[in-house]
Parts: C-alpha cells; sequence; structure tokens
C-alpha cells in the first residue's frame, strides 16, 4: 500500500490555507499588489482552493487553479461549485504546466515549491508568466544552517525537496528567469503555526493521518526560530 504523506494528511482533513501565515498572510501580501479582473492567475498547488476562491471574489480576476493532487482537486472543485465561482480548476504537475508562453500576469503558489524539482518547475513558472508577470510565493525558509541529518528528519515529515536559504532561494529564482525578486519576512511569526482555516474532511479518514500531523506540530516546535517562512515576490 502507498504510504501515505504530509500532502495526504492535508488533503484528507481538509485543511484550507495549508501554509505559514495561513489566509491571513495570503490577504496581506496581495494587499499591496494591484489585480484587475481583466488580469490572468494561475494558481499552482491550490489544495483545496482557499486562496482562488479569495482572489476570484476579491479581484474578479480570471483565476485557474492547478494541483497533483486527487482529493485536493475533488475538494477545490467542490468549494467552488458551492460559492458558484466560475474556476477553471486542472489536475497538473507544475513541473510541466498545460499551457502556452506568456499567459498570465500572476502565478501564486502558496507552500508548492519546495514539494515540486525547482530546476523543472520554477523556469516552466517563468515561462507561462507574460513579461513583468509576477510570481508570489511563500515558502519555507530556513533561518540557519541545518545538518544534513536535520534535513532528512524534515524531509522525512513533509516529503519535500529541499530546504533552501534566503539567499539561496533568490539565486534558484534568478537562474529560473526572474530578473528581480524582493523577500519580505512576516513580523509576525507566530502566525506559522496556522495551518488550519477551515476543514472539509473526507468521509474515511485513516488514523496515520492525525500522526503525520502530530509529527508535522513537533516539527515545528523543535525548529522554531530555525526554520522559518518568506514572502518571495519575483518579477519576470
Ligand atoms: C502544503 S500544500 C499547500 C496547498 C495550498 N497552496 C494551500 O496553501 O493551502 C502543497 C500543495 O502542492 C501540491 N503539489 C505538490 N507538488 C506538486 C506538483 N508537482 N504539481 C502540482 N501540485 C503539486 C500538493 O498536492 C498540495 O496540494
Amino acid at each position: 500500500m502507498k504510504k501515505l504523506t504530509y500532502t495526504d494528511m492535508i488533503a484528507h482533513l481538509g485543511i484550507s490555507s495549508a501554509h505559514p501565515g495561513g489566509s491571513a498572510l495570503t490577504k496581506n501580501m496581495f494587499a499591496t499588489e494591484t489585480i484587475l479582473p481583466e488580469m490572468k492567475i494561475l494558481d499552482i498547488g491550490c489544495g483545496t482552493g482557499q486562496t482562488s476562491a479569495y482572489l476570484a471574489k476579491k479581484y474578479k480576476a480570471e483565476i485557474i487553479a492547478i494541483d497533483a493532487h486527487s482529493t485536493m482537486i475533488a475538494k477545490a472543485k467542490k468549494r467552488f461549485e458551492k460559492a458558484d465561482l466560475d474556476i477553471k480548476v486542472i489536475k497538473a504537475n507544475a513541473e510541466k504546466l498545460p499551457f502556452t508562453d506568456e499567459i498570465f500576469d500572476y502565478i501564486i503558489a502558496e507552500s508548492v515549491i519546495v514539494f515540486t524539482n525547482l530546476t523543472l518547475s520554477l523556469p516552466e513558472w517563468a515561462r507561462v508568466l507574460k513579461k513583468s508577470g509576477k510570481l508570489l510565493s511563500i515558502e519555507m525558509t530556513a533561518e540557519d544552517v541545518l545538518t544534513n541529518e536535520e534535513k532528512k528528519e524534515i524531509f522525512d515529515v513533509y516529503g519535500v525537496k529541499k530546504i533552501l536559504l534566503e539567499e539561496e532561494w533568490k539565486e534558484h529564482f534568478l537562474k529560473a528567469g526572474f530578473s528581480k525578486v524582493i523577500i519580505e519576512k512576516d513580523n509576525e511569526q507566530s502566525k506559522q503555526q496556522v495551518i488550519a482555516d477551515k476543514n472539509d474532511p473526507s468521509s474515511y479518514i485513516d488514523p496515520k493521518l492525525f500522526e503525520i500531523l502530530q509529527a508535522h506540530t513537533d516539527l515545528l516546535q523543535k525548529f522554531q526560530g530555525r526554520l522559518g517562512y518568506r514572502i518571495y515576490r519575483c518579477i519576470k
């Protein structure tokens, strides 16, 4: 049987805004952007779709939401239907996007890049963004150098592929085709604990998923002050 993952836990417990800072940070991040109704926004790794729904309601822009996980896709669709939102949802891989070049004004990716092979995903994202388009990303960021043993502990719980320092992130964005990277640290670090805004649990919850949730909580505690996050605003 397939081993259950951190992403399965979020999907089946139906956790919304499953990224550091939660929906409060998402709203703050967009508050300083100019989002117009004629804009096209791609939500990569949309999860259960809370951010897409927020953007569609608040800015009336065209939103396309993608994710690789079937349960996330099903829950996002359900959310949009219930709210009568015209958001296109596509099951797709962030490393190989089913879109032509330079069509999006914005890409939003909240706690997604770390789960992908970023040497594949980031150039793809730059490819589909219009010239001067922007990637807004909230990503796990090491506050200081972690040992290989510590990294392995984090990889094992989250199934992430990399843990980078702020400067390393910047290098990857620039190498992938972005011309400018603006990095912000959330001053209210307590929000790091926020992972749930609203739940839409699956009809059957494997008890092992609660062990993964506990491992996540323990890890946040253990690495408090050493494993943080940043907002990366990357301009093409
Ligand atoms: C931590 S969750 C965050 C979900 C959502 N952005 C949020 O803030 O609630 C990471 C999401 O990225 C998706 N994901 C991971 N790797 C992906 C890939 N290669 N292609 C598409 N989606 C991916 C997962 O399925 C999951 O929904």
